[in-house]
C-alpha cells in the first residue's frame, strides 16, 4: 500500500478549531493533514549535487533527440508550469516554445501530434509515486533488473536509481516525441525497429564525444564513471531525475506553510475553502478512497488532484 502524505484532509477537530460554528465532519469523512518534509522525497530530497547540475543541462539539451531539434524541456518547461501549455504536445519537427509552438506546414509539418497532454512534473520525486504516465505503464517492480516494470521488459539497464530515471528512458525512443521519423537519422531508424537498447547506445555515443562537453560533468556526478567510455544513457536518465526532483519540487505554497504551523500563510477565505472541501462527502470520499489506493491508470490526473488539493476534472460532473 502506498503511504500517503499531506496526511489527507482535515480532522473534525482541526476544522472546528479553524472555523468555530462550522458543523463537524461526519465521522466517516475524517482525514488527517500533515506537512511534507524532506523524508517524503527520494534521497531525502537531496540527490548528489553533481547529478543535479548535469541533469539540468540534459533536460534542456536537444542533443537527446534524433534530429537534435527538441529537448525534454520543450514539453516540460518551467515557463509553462513544467508542461507545454498546449492541449496536445507538438513533438520533434515543431517550431517555437509553449503556446506559440506550431506544427509547421506542408512538407515540413509534423507527422502527428503527441496523443496525450504533457503533464506537469512537479513533486514527482515524492516516494509515494510508484507509477508514471497516465496509464501507469512505468512502475516500480523489484522483479525487473532495473527495478521498474515498463514496456521495455528486461531491456532496461540495471543502473537506474529510481522511477523517474526509468521514465526518462522512454521519451527519447518515441518517433513523434524525440527520435524522429523513418530514416531521418540513425536513432529514428532504431526507434522504428523497436531497438531501444540501440537508441540508448547511440545517445550515449553523443554524450561521450568530447566536443559535446559532457564528459567531465558525468565523471563529477557518478562514482562508476572514470572516463568517457563508461557513460551510458542510463546515467543521463539518473541525472535528469535528480534535476527534476530538486528544481521541480514545490512544497512551499501558502497551504504547505499553513500546515507547517504558519497560521497567517492562508487567508481566512482560503481556510474556509479548505474546510468546505473537507465537509463534502464526495470530495473527502475521493481523498479517502483514491489517495489510499495505488494508482491504477490515469495517474497524472490523480496526482495533480492530490497535490493541489482539487478534484480531477473527471469527477466534476458529479457536483
Ligand atoms: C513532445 C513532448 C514531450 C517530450 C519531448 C518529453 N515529454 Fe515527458 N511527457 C509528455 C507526455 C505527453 C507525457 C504523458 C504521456 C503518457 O502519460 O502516456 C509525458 C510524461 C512525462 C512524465 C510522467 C509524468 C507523470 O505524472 O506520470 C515525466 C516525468 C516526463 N514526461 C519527463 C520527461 C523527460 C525527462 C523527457 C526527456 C527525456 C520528456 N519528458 C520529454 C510529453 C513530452
Amino acid at each position: 500500500m502506498i503511504q500517503m502524505k499531506y496526511k489527507q484532509l482535515i480532522s473534525a477537530s482541526l476544522v472546528s478549531m479553524l472555523l468555530t460554528g462550522v458543523s463537524a465532519l461526519a465521522d466517516n469523512h475524517k482525514v488527517k493533514l500533515a506537512p511534507l518534509s524532506d523524508s517524503d522525497f527520494i534521497d531525502d530530497g537531496a540527490p548528489h549535487e553533481g547529478k543535479v547540475v548535469l541533469g539540468k543541462f540534459l533536460m534542456f539539451d536537444k542533443i537527446l533527440s534524433g534530429n537534435m531539434n527538441i529537448s525534454c524541456a520543450t514539453c516540460h518547461h518551467p515557463m509553462t508550469n513544467t508542461g507545454d501549455g498546449l492541449s496536445l504536445p507538438i513533438g520533434e519537427g515543431g517550431n517555437g516554445l509553449g503556446m506559440t509552438r506550431d506544427t509547421g506546414s506542408s512538407a515540413d509539418a509534423v507527422v502527428e501530434r503527441v496523443p496525450r497532454n504533457s503533464p506537469h512534473v512537479w513533486n514527482e520525486g515524492a516516494r509515494e509515486f510508484t507509477a508514471m504516465f497516465l496509464d501507469g505503464r512505468v512502475e516500480l517492480d523489484d522483479a525487473y533488473p532495473s527495478g521498474c516494470k515498463t514496456p521495455a521488459g528486461n531491456n532496461l539497464p540495471d543502473n537506474l536509481e529510481n522511477i523517474l530515471a526509468c521514465q526518462a528512458m522512454f521519451p527519447v525512443t518515441s518517433a513523434t516525441e524525440m527520435a524522429g521519423q523513418g530514416d531521418e537519422n540513425p536513432i529514428a531508424v532504431l526507434a522504428e525497429l523497436g531497438n531501444l537498447t540501440g537508441v540508448w547506445e547511440l545517445l550515449a555515443e553523443r554524450l561521450r564525444a568530447p566536443e559535446n562537453g559532457y564528459v567531465e560533468l558525468f565523471i563529477d556526478a557518478f562514482e562508476d564513471i572514470d572516463d568517457a567510455s563508461d557513460i551510458t544513457y542510463g546515467h543521463a536518465a539518473n541525472a535528469i531525475s535528480a534535476y527534476e526532483r530538486v528544481f521541480w519540487r514545490a512544497d512551499n505554497s501558502p497551504f504547505d506553510r499553513y500546515l507547517r504551523g504558519d497560521k497567517k500563510a492562508m487567508s481566512r477565505n482560503a481556510i474556509e475553502g479548505m474546510a468546505a472541501i473537507a465537509r463534502r462527502p464526495e470530495c473527502t470520499g475521493l481523498y479517502r478512497d483514491e489517495r489510499y489506493t495505488p494508482c491504477q491508470g490515469d495517474c497524472s490526473v490523480y496526482r495533480t488532484a492530490r497535490w493541489h488539493g482539487v478534484q480531477p476534472r473527471r469527477y466534476r460532473s458529479n457536483h
